[in-house]
């Protein structure tokens, strides 16, 4: 069953076309990933589903509620993690989810127990009565998704929610986000890392200057690049031709130069690997690391659009 219907999507702010003709369907009690590197225009697409940001054109219907035209029924099933916590430093975490809960409508008797609820989802029932000030950047973006669940919405929807934060805190996050599957909530998880998205999502977009450019369960993605593979080269002087040298190569696919390293999608990595060594040689390079990758979303990303998925 389809919770949320996205439907040639745009938006532009002056000339940049942000959102240029979006269309995806999230199905009901799916991770659904969408991924893109920064400036895809991910977080505009969380705008416009929720209805902070009005389209220029195209539909959004949440579990058949038009956020056009019956916008307060389809953001009562929405819930939002925004990349910028929401939150209130002098108050507590409960007094922080109080207010978000009051504000999002949740009935005066059924507060105090919605609070506990999601305190206990995102782990912090032992800090609860704390000033978040004291908060560690894990514990803020935690209570940001407490926030998020605290009216019941059926779709939670997550900015990149690990995006500078600690390790295990983002450990926690994966691990709740895992774990919303089995409380009927469906989940659209914003990221621009792989492993993220690999690890979590059933379905997924891929989404690069403001469309979606590849949508499908992680298996029919994988299989759409598994033809390809991914080299990285490390290279301690990359010389100045390497890329076009590289790029002029039998079976190279897409070459790109990055921190000192070559990314190479390539169909025949045997065959590609000994040219591409010899290049580099003969233009005066020292490989100091040759990596092969399975073929995963980056590669597929890379191979679609020739860019890397981080800067
Ligand atoms: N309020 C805004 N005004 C002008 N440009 C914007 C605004 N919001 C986003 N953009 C531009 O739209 C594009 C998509 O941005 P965004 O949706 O934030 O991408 P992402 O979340 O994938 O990084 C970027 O080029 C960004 O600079
Ligand atoms: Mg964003």
């Amino acid at each position: 069953m389809i919770l949320l219907e996205v439907n040639g999507l745009k938006k532009a702010f002056g000339s940049r076309k942000a959102v240029n003709g979006a269309s995806f369907t999230v199905r009901r009690g799916e991770v659904f990933g969408l991924l893109g590197p920064n400036g895809a225009g991910k977080s505009t697409t969380i705008s416009l589903i929720c209805g902070v940001l009005k389209a220029n054109a195209g539909s959004v219907v949440v579990d058949g509620f038009s956020v056009g035209t019956d916008g307060a029924n389809a953001k009562k099933r929405i819930g939002i993690v925004p990349q910028e916590p929401a939150l209130y430093p002098t108050l507590s975490a409960r007094a922080n989810l109080r207010f978000w809960g009051t504000i999002n409508d949740v009935p005066a008797d059924e507060l105090e127990e919605a609070v506990n609820y999601v305190l206990q989802v995102v782990g912090l029932v032992d800090r609860a009565d704390e000033k978040i000030a004291k908060f560690s950047g894990g514990m803020k973006r935690r209570l940001n998704i407490a926030a998020g669940l605290i009216h019941s919405p059926k779709l939670l929807i997550m900015d990149e929610p690990t995006v500078g934060i600690d390790p295990q805190s983002r450990n926690h996050i994966l691990e709740t986000v895992k774990n919303l599957k089995d409380k009927d909530i469906t989940v659209i998880y914003t990221s621009h890392y792989v492993e993220e998205v690999e690890y979590l999502c059933d379905r997924v977009a891929v989404m690069d200057n403001g469309e979606i450019i590849a949508e499908g369960t992680l298996p029919e993605l994988l299989e759409q690049g598994s033809q390809f593979q991914e080299l990285t080269i490390s290279v301690d002087t990359i010389p100045d031709e390497i890329e076009n040298a590289i790029q002029a190569l039998p079976h190279a696919e897409e070459v790109i130069v990055q921190n000192e390293q070559l990314k190479l999608v390539t169909s025949n990595a045997e065959k590609l690997l000994p040219s591409a060594f010899a290049a580099i040689i003969g233009l005066g390079g020292t490989v100091s690391e040759i990596k092969i990758h399975k073929p995963n979303l980056e590669s597929l990303f890379l191979k679609l659009t020739g860019k890397a998925l981080r800067d």
